[in-house]
Parts: structure tokens; C-alpha cells; sequence
């Protein structure tokens, strides 16, 4: 039995062999209409989601299967002070498989340890967001035919963004991708993803405050959102939460093939006037992590479809 914690559970061999999955289901949804008949998703939500939690239900209904689950710690017996562990106990007598969420950084992975379904870690504090990456990684390799040969810019809170952490784990896999990271000086790449991943791999990277200077260079702009809810006060968010807006004006600044990429909510730092620029992928990002999420699942699942 798998689980999912990481984006780097799977080789790169897997997750091509993944990826392509998710790209035939998006040709031929019909294949795989029946493929989890009987079979149950469980979507334990102890934070609050909109993608994460209605795609992985999306998956697993169009699959053919059911799903089951709480949005909320507050609606589960997580408020009468149940344990990951022993609630995993609880909904593997009810589920065939189950996405976490949880504030927590390592509550999946406690839970996968006691569980005798497969665990997806859906988003674990600051930490890493390994399907939100699948989805990343599916969107870049659809729309722009490669996942090496990338100048990527990174734009955000880099330091509480986990979508940001999970991606530059999978990426520095590939050949020739640079990174350049765009940040406040309070809100950079933390020391732990700088040394032990970036530097340790050799990887081709710089950091830079202005989102303006980078743009002319990227091949692709992955935007975040500064994450209100890993501040300890609202002043310093405050602060911080508009620090990068990007605008038409800026999008000029940007290659005629750039494509905008948003892990989604947005909240200001895309201007709504950049949602018509055929450069501006993030809606269709959405899109295929419901492929790719109906992928996991069948992988983790073992289903095979003929
Ligand atoms: N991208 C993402 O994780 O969105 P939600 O928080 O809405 O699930």
C-alpha cells in the first residue's frame, strides 16, 4: 500500500507514468466512468478548501465512486479531541482511501503510519502541498510541451507559500530549470528548501524583491498569495499582503509565451484585468487537477483501466 506525502514519493519515471494517465482520462473521460465502482474517497478536511477538497471529490465521482468526509476540524470529533491517529483507525473501516488536510505539518504522515488505506497528504501547514504540485506539474507539462529548459519565477510569500515548497522539490528533478524567486526579504524561501534542496542540487537559482526586473526573463509565472492564516499578527499581513500586484501593465513587461500560474485563491495579487490574457492559465490549472487527482487515485488504488 502507498500513500502520498511528498511530491518525491515518486520517481520521475512514476510520475510521468502518471501524468500521461491523467492525460488520457482527460481525452477519454468515458474510459474511466466505472473505474472505482463501489469504491469510497474519504476527504478529511481539518482547514478550510475549495479545490482541493471538491476536485478530489470530482475525482473519485467521476470515477464512478462515492465520497464521504468533513470539511472542518470543528464538524469532526477533532473539537472533542479525537486524534489523527485514532480517526484514521475510524475511516479506514469506512473508506478505501483518503485525502488529508490538516494545519498541522506531518499530520498526514502521522496518520499514514497507522492506516490501513492509502493517505494523500492534501496540504499540511507550511509545509507541502504534493497534489497541488501534481497539478502544477501536469498544467506546465500540457501547455508547455516540457517540464525541463524552464526559467521559472516563483512570486509571493515563499516562506509560508507550501505550494511554492512542493513544486521546487519536484522540479529540481528536470534538466536546465532555473528558479528565480520572488520575495519580500520577510517572506523568502526558508533556509531549509534553500540549502538542503536548492544548493544541494546544484540548482540554478537567484533571489530578487522586484517581481518587475524578472519578468522579461520567465518562462513561467507561478504567483502566490501571502497566507494570512501562518501570521502570528495582522499587522505584519497587513503589511505584506499587497506587496506584488500583477496588472496589465506589468504583463507587458512579460513574453508573448509566459503563462501565469496561481495554486488559487487569489486574493490581490493578480488584478482581475489579467484574467482574459491567453497567457493567464490558472482557471485551467484548476481544471486539470481533477485529472490528475482521478490519476492519483487510480494509481494509489491499484485500478488498472484497459
Ligand atoms: N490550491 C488549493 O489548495 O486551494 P484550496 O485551499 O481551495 O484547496
Amino acid at each position: 500500500m502507498r500513500h502520498l506525502m511528498s511530491p518525491l514519493d515518486f520517481t520521475v519515471e512514476e510520475l510521468d507514468k502518471l501524468l500521461n494517465l491523467a492525460n488520457d482520462i482527460e481525452k477519454n473521460p468515458e474510459k474511466y466512468a466505472h473505474a472505482c465502482d463501489g469504491k469510497k474517497i474519504a476527504t478529511l478536511f481539518y482547514e478550510p478548501s475549495t479545490r482541493t477538497r471538491l476536485s478530489f471529490e470530482a475525482a473519485m465521482l467521476n470515477l464512478g465512486g462515492s465520497v464521504l468526509g468533513f470539511s472542518s476540524a470543528d464538524s469532526s470529533s477533532a473539537a472533542k479531541g479525537e486524534s489523527v491517529a485514532d480517526t484514521i483507525r475510524i475511516v479506514s473501516c469506512y473508506a478505501d482511501i483518503c485525502a488529508m488536510r490538516h494545519p498541522k505539518e506531518g499530520a498526514p504522515l502521522v496518520a499514514s503510519l497507522k492506516s490501513s488505506i492509502p493517505v494523500i497528504n492534501a496540504g499540511d501547514g507550511g509545509h507541502q502541498h504534493p497534489t497541488q504540485t501534481l497539478t502544477d506539474l501536469l498544467t506546465i507539462r500540457s501547455l508547455k510541451g516540457r517540464l525541463d529548459n524552464l526559467t521559472i519565477g516563483l512570486c509571493g510569500d515563499l516562506k509560508f507559500g507550501r505550494t511554492v515548497h512542493s513544486l521546487i522539490h519536484a522540479l529540481v528533478r528536470y534538466p536546465n530549470v532555473r528558479f528565480v524567486l520572488i520575495s519580500p526579504e520577510e517572506l523568502r524561501i526558508p533556509d531549509y528548501i534553500r540549502e538542503d534542496v536548492l544548493k544541494r542540487n546544484n540548482q540554478d537559482f537567484r533571489e530578487v524583491v522586484r517581481l518587475e526586473d524578472a519578468l522579461p526573463e520567465l518562462d513561467l509565472l507561478y504567483m502566490t498569495r501571502v497566507q494570512k492564516e501562518r501570521f502570528f499578527n495582522e499587522e505584519d499581513y497587513v503589511r505584506m499582503k499587497d506587496f506584488y500586484i500583477l496588472d496589465k501593465a506589468k504583463m507587458k513587461l512579460a513574453g508573448p509565451d509566459m503563462l501565469v500560474l496561481h495554486p488559487l485563491p487569489r486574493v490581490n495579487e493578480i488584478s482581475v484585468e489579467v484574467d482574459d490574457d491567453p497567457r493567464a492559465v490558472y482557471f485551467k490549472q484548476v481544471q486539470y487537477g481533477v485529472y490528475v487527482r482521478m490519476a492519483l487515485i487510480l494509481t494509489l488504488l491499484e485500478v488498472e483501466v484497459c
